[in-house]
């Protein structure tokens, strides 16, 4: 866990994504705004994250931090430098520091590969290993919890966490400082998640490192993370720590995803007021007007398809976007209540 105050490591500034989608003979191609201007900070040590239905963009915004998607737009600061402006090979230097976790470790695996192989790859490819890799591959196993008598083995040898675990490893290898991981565990079995989350964790701990933890499951995200950005349709549209997020959510997109979580305890679970979210995640193709989620908020009025709300800080370290709240007035069923509209403009 962080300090509130620990300086930046990654900056990430009015970053877009945009995809070129179809079009053929007779159809124009259309732009899908996956990520349509993110500004983010990741803070040094802190585990940051993301939130959102399947859909929103989540992977293709960690996915342009590290270019592994080309950014349309926008900067992304890290040490100085922005990692959106830089040439193939510096870039290639940089991903010495930047690694990535995926969710089906299985697929993001070569089959034909041996695990010893898998995870020592990245170590020949950058240059940090001359000659054998055995011995270094052999500690990686041991730190995430494997057997290295198993260095032999392909990857269809092993179970999901133990996939994901030589995924982990093979990401530790070239001794990162920032690690996207995204939907870790969301291909693992329930009991299995867990131990991938305390050796996340574990490994944070020991090696300073630094996660964007992306996932669909809000309890995954609150257990892990220091602080939660939610995402709806490319944009940023809440920010706060984890327990904040979870406990005491301002914008209605987040109430309603945190409403949708099981509480265990059936005495609360049975008081608890549900909110449905209606309908799916529009087309990021052709996004509402104004705030995009104004076609799912109980809340909405005119003015939010013609306003497009900005990511104000609502409260002390907890940012939101909607018209209908602010600093004063935070509380958006209240101000629905007292007839108040937009107030955040
Ligand atoms: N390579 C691509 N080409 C075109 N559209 C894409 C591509 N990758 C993702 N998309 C679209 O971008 C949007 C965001 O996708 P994604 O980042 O995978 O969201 P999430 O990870 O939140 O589920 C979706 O509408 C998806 O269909
Ligand atoms: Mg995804």
């Amino acid at each position: 866990m962080t300090e509130p105050n620990e300086p930046n490591l990654i900056s990430i500034q009015d970053l877009k994504v945009y995809y070129r989608s179809g079009g053929g003979l007779f159809s124009a191609a259309k732009t899908v705004k996956a990520v349509d201007g993110v500004s983010l900070e990741i803070r040094k040590g802190e585990t940051l994250g993301l939130v959102g239905e399947s859909g929103c963009g989540k992977s293709t915004l960690g996915r342009a931090i590290l270019r592994l998607t080309e950014p349309t737009a926008g900067k992304v600061i890290y040490n100085g430098r922005d990692l959106a402006s830089l040439s193939g090979s510096e870039m290639r230097e940089q991903r010495k520091h930047l690694q990535m976790i995926f969710q089906d470790p299985y697929a993001s695996l070569n089959p034909r590969m041996t695990v010893a192989n898998i995870i020592g790859e990245p170590l020949r490819t950058f240059g940090i290993a001359n000659g054998s890799t055995d011995e270094r591959v052999a500690e990686l196993m041991e730190t995430v919890g494997l057997n290295p008598r198993f260095a032999r083995r392909y990857p269809h040898e092993f179970s999901g966490g133990q996939r994901q675990r030589v995924g982990i490893a093979r990401a530790l290898s070239v001794e990162p400082e920032f690690i996207v991981a995204d939907e870790p565990i969301s291909a693992l079995d329930v009991s299995i998640q867990a131990q991938i989350m305390n050796l996340m964790q574990r490994l944070q701990a020991e090696k300073g490192l630094t996660y964007l933890f992306i996932s669909h499951d809000l309890r995954a995200v609150r257990h892990l993370s220091d602080r939660v950005a939610v995402m709806y349709l490319g944009k940023i549209v809440e920010v706060a720590d984890g327990k904040v997020i979870y406990d005491a959510p301002l914008m209605p997109y987040t109430q309603a995803l945190v409403s949708a979580v099981p509480v265990p305890d059936p005495a609360i679970e049975a008081t608890r007021e549900r909110i449905v979210l209606a309908g799916d995640v529009p087309s990021p193709i052709d996004p509402p007007s104004g705030c995009h989620f104004h076609t799912r908020c109980q809340f909405a009025i005119p003015e939010c398809s013609r306003v497009e709300p900005k990511l104000v800080e609502i409260k002390p370290r907890h940012f939101a976007a909607c018209i209908r709240i602010n600093a004063e007035n935070p509380d958006i069923k209240a101000n629905a209540a007292a007839g108040l509209g937009a107030v955040g403009i």
